[in-house]
């Protein structure tokens, strides 16, 4: 297997190195357009493989594309990152140009390649890339629930004073402060319904601290997460290279799943060798579908952007 994770900031150096740990690629290509920047960043994860035992080649490139050729998965994370204060939407206009540019290149050299959008606004950048590139739909895969889910386990694990890995929630809809929809009333800890042990108000609690937490860390941190981020990219990574069938919540493709068309959202779906291979229906009561199409008309406004650059 062949890997190329695409920008080479926080997010993508981080979403390479937990590939390299887990030994996902045999060859593992990381790309930035800074001069010299990748290439450290490589050289840098090599010299920790004699210490943590991997065998995955990290090779850095300058911009080279011809380096990235015959990739079965790509990442991409080009782009600006946000700023405190600003919102993921913010980044559009620049984002968007990088993205499409990105995919372009990409294409001419890895035809087949799986593709996975980390870039922000993410749900519009994955729909971007989707029509811009006229790929088969579940080559593109934008990755924004897979960490609002793990952010919103960290929460409830918060909460109940339980092991994140003993929850099992999923966020769905867009990836976004306000679109975001954190499903508790689904949420399990160990199959027991969370809300079984949580106050109405602890659960408000939860589910607002989920939403906004990506502005939370960027907040404190100056500038955007990038350990849960590219820990996630990862494990999309995982679950196509293994060919898990992991049940996801990722940004596809909609044609009239969860009553939504022409759009790309967050949706629980099957990830394994073929992308994402199958969308499940999480049969949401009225309040969850009446979110969720609240969510669709905040997406579609970001994606009419696309029509003015
Ligand atoms: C975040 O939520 C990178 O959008 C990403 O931190």
């Amino acid at each position: 297997m062949k890997v190329t994770v695409v920008g080479a900031g926080a997010v993508g150096a981080t979403c390479a190195d937990n590939i390299a740990r887990k030994e996902l690629a045999t060859e593992l290509v990381l790309l930035d357009i800074k001069e010299g920047f990748a290439e450290g960043k490589a050289q840098d994860m090599m010299q920790t493989a004699a210490l943590l035992g991997f065998d995955t080649k990290v090779i850095g490139s300058t911009n080279d594309y011809s380096k990235t050729a015959g990739s079965d998965v790509v990442v991409i994370t080009s782009g600006i990152p946000r700023k405190p204060g600003m919102t993921r939407e913010e980044l559009i206009g620049t984002n968007a140009g990088i993205v499409k540019n990105v995919c372009q290149n990409i294409l001419q050299h890895s035809p087949n390649a799986i593709i996975i959008i980390i870039s922000n606004p993410m749900d519009t950048m994955t729909y971007l890339a989707l029509n811009s590139t006229g790929l088969p739909k579940n080559r593109i895969i934008g990755m924004g629930g897979i960490l609002d889910s793990s952010r919103f386990k960290y929460q409830l694990s918060q909460q109940l004073g339980a092991s994140p890995s003993d929850l099992n929630a999923v966020v769905i809809g867009g990836h976004g402060d306000t679109t975001m929809i954190p499903l508790i009333r689904k949420a399990t800890w160990n199959s027991v319904p969370v809300t079984d042990f949580l106050t109405a108000e602890q659960q408000e609690k939860i589910v607002n601290d989920t939403m906004v937490g990506g502005a939370t860390l960027t907040k404190l941190i100056g500038t955007s997460a990038w350990y849960a981020p590219g820990a996630a990219g990862a494990a999309l990574v995982e679950a196509i290279v293994r060919d898990e069938k992991k049940l996801f919540t990722c940004c596809v493709a909609l044609d009239g799943e969860y009553g939504q068309k022409d759009i790309c959202m967050g949706v629980p779906v099957i990830v394994g060798k073929n992308g994402w291979e199958k969308i499940i229906d999480f049969k949401l009561n009225e309040t969850e579908q009446a979110a969720f199409n609240k969510s669709a008309v905040a997406v579609r406004n970001m994606n009419d952007v696309l029509k003015t650059l």
